[in-house]
């Protein structure tokens, strides 16, 4: 069906480097997917999920402008990275750099601060960061206000006291943390001028929930979607990939009338990855489909491990449930398959598997390579034994049997 799909050579040079996010889908890859269903039949509405960035929705509406895109995510950050693609800029955006700059030169800081301020930001760094904030806020128009915030977010990571080596919250070395040059405001004003052209298209055929999938999904109708696609957590974020705690440095920043934003966000660095898909445990997998396709699995972890899992899947089982009923034609999925105690966990098999169950056939699958993985590849060792990290992922496609 599809080609080669590995694009070992792609670089985020286009829209989908505007922002940095974890984990985020191979543009290039979703592109030749989605051209390939969408030649294939009437293809009206598109949902993510789990739109993280923003990948597939705007893979989409660069192949269909009229199309209807909805997305999920819980993160604020995410929905403001999605958002802000989707909706582009207006018109008046240079105009709007050029205030910025003035406020910049002109603007006098403020008292502003979050606990722990000052455990992740120089004190340098915080005065520059006070002066991009309050200077962002001035600005009028809101899109070009969450332009802004959008770029400025990578750059609240990349001058914060944490490393770059983990997505989790980590404290640099002192020595590291006095050798940064405070460069803040060139290379933001810098990225604010060169990204701007990479905004060709936009829609206002778009529906994004800052939710929780597995409550969102139950408010959407039975086959209201013609394709769903997206990339899921391959497990609890807290052991796999802690979106929310990579993204709160950033939250506490922006300014929250920005943000489409409850309040328990930012209660902890945890709070996000707490609520996000398999995050707490409640209890047993209910479902005997999923449990019977888990049960191989879980039989080689130790007890302490598995509760996990079986936090995990609990709620994967819902969501796919829940998929299943509102996706009319087509379902597509890219995965990974994570080890945990040692055992590989083929969440690749256990979907396919599952959406068979549910009405679903497969008519595609194939691997590809992750190359430039910002987790290496052996990640730790538990008994002495090398735990490798995911370097490969699945994409499967199904199509619901009518
Ligand atoms: C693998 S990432 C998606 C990346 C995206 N495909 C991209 O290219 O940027 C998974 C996303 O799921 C979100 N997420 C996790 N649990 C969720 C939940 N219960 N409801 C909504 N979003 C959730 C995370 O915030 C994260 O953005």
């Amino acid at each position: 069906m599809l080609g080669d799909i590995s694009f070992r050579n792609y670089k985020k040079n286009d829209i989908h480097g505007l922002a940095l996010y974890p984990a985020t889908m191979v543009a290039p890859v979703q592109n030749i997917i989605l051209q390939e269903l969408l030649k294939s039949e009437d293809i009206y509405s598109v949902l993510d999920p789990f739109f993280g960035s923003g990948t597939a929705l705007y893979e989409a509406l660069e192949l269909s402008p009229k199309i209807k895109l909805i997305g999920c995510d819980i993160n604020p950050l995410a929905h403001l990275i999605t958002k802000v693609k989707l909706q582009g800029l207006t018109k008046n955006i240079k105009k709007d750099v050029e205030k910025l700059k003035y406020y910049l030169d002109n603007i006098q800081i403020d008292n502003y601060s979050f606990h722990n301020m000052n455990k992740w930001f120089r004190s340098d760094i915080i005065d520059s960061l006070k002066k991009i904030r309050q200077s962002i806020m001035l600005i009028e128009c809101k899109k070009n206000r969450l332009y802004f915030w959008s770029i400025l977010s990578t750059f609240i990571r990349k001058y914060s006291n944490t490393r770059s080596s983990t997505y989790k919250l980590h404290i640099k070395d002192i020595d590291s943390i006095q050798r940064m040059k405070n460069n803040l405001i060139d290379d933001f004003l810098t990225s604010v001028e060169q990204n701007i052209s990479k905004f060709t298209i936009s829609s206002s055929n778009v529906k994004l929930y800052k939710k929780d999938s597995l409550k969102q999904l139950t408010k959407f109708k039975n086959n209201s979607i013609d394709l769903s696609i997206s990339s899921p957590p391959y497990g609890d974020n807290a052991t796999t990939v802690p979106y929310g705690q990579f993204s709160s440095l950033a939250l506490h920043w922006i300014d929250k009338k920005d943000l489409v934003f409850d309040g328990w966000e930012l209660n902890n660095y945890s709070a996000i990855d707490r609520r996000s898909l398999g995050g707490c445990y409640k209890g047993s997998i209910e479902n005997e489909t999923g449990s019977l396709l888990l049960q191989p699995f879980l039989d080689n972890i130790s007890k302490s491990k598995q509760k996990k899992v079986i936090s995990f899947f609990r709620d994967y089982f819902i969501f796919l449930d829940e998929l299943c009923r509102v996706t009319k034609k087509y379902i597509v999925l890219t995965l990974g398959n994570r080890t945990v105690d040692g055992v590989n966990i083929n969440l690749t098999s256990i979907t396919q598997e599952y959406l068979e169950h549910n009405n679903f056939r497969n008519i595609y699958e194939c691997d590809r390579d992750i190359p430039n993985k910002r987790i290496p590849k052996l990640t730790s060792k538990v008994n002495n034994i090398p735990v490798f990290s995911m370097n490969k992922e699945f994409v499967i496609i199904h199509k619901k049997i009518v």
